[in-house]
């Protein structure tokens, strides 16, 4: 069934998305080439875990091992922290979650590793683009459908193509909740939206074909054409004041 939060409730989902975005931004300096990712990892963890009742909500889901997903280049999603090394020339997809006093918050940026060539650049901008596109169309009223079109069509604009097996959803007591919210689409078509829904917006953009494929590690999601992937990521709420980020550092 599709949840919807009350203030209370969403006050507590923004907490936690507050320390998932002050997360991304504590560890970004780190984001250069030569760091091993297994230690971005490890403090992106600690980072998490200084926060009284806060946990990284990745590790333990389904297995997954790590509190981050690192994805570099023409991995899509889900990569799992271990002994890459960054490198110039990279974009890299982090993704990660916190959970606090049973709530849940989601978020997703790509970063440059050092200079980065004009393809992987614009592909970065029109992702990050595209998600705020979606995030225009979560008012009340509108439907799933009129997001994932608002992204698909952006993305598709710039001759980049969207990822279909992956979508974005609903989330609040669980990091994966009804509905979904796929980034491609009809407008006017799917679920529509009320005030108090929270939902995680997050478009997966690749510069060439949008075909993929899981590797053997069970989890790393590949393009399958060599190209490169990037991935941003908000959870959002609902209101008759229009879409709300939650994913926002303290400092704003
Ligand atoms: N943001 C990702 C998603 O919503 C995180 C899931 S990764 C997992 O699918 F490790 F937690 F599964
Ligand atoms: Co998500």
């Amino acid at each position: 069934m599709v949840h919807t939060r009350t203030t209370r409730e969403i006050d507590k989902i923004a907490r936690s998305c507050q320390i998932v975005a002050d997360t991304l931004i504590f560890i970004e300096p780190q984001i250069k080439a030569g760091t091993l990712v297994s230690e971005l990892d490890q403090i992106a963890e600690e980072f998490i875990l200084s926060h009284q009742g806060a946990r990284p909500a990745f590790k333990g889901y389904m297995d997954y091992p790590a509190t981050l997903c690192v994805s570099i280049d023409d991995a899509v999603v889900h990569g799992i922290p271990g002994k890459q090394v960054l490198q110039d020339g990279q974009i890299v997809g982090i993704d990660c979650g916190v959970e606090l006093d049973g709530y849940y918050g989601d978020h997703a940026k790509t970063f440059a590793v050092g200079k980065i060539d004009k393809e992987k650049q614009k592909l970065m901008e029109v992702t990050r683009d595209s998600l705020m596109k979606g995030i225009e169309q979560a008012v009340p009223g509108n439907f799933v459908g009129d997001i994932g079109n608002a992204v698909q069509t952006l993305a598709e604009s710039f001759g980049f193509s969207v990822v279909r097996e992956l979508v974005g959803h609903g989330i609040g007591r669980d990091l994966h909740e009804e509905p979904q919210i796929p980034n491609y689409g009809e407008a006017k078509k799917g679920y529509q939206l009320v005030p108090g829904m929270c939902i995680a917006i997050e478009p997966m953009i690749n510069s060439g074909s949008k075909e993929i494929f899981t590797a053997e590690d069970g989890w790393t999601v590949f393009t399958r054409d060599g190209k490169a992937s990037a991935h941003f990521e908000h959870t959002i709420a609902i209101t008759l004041e229009g879409p709300k980020i939650l994913t926002v550092g303290s400092n704003g």
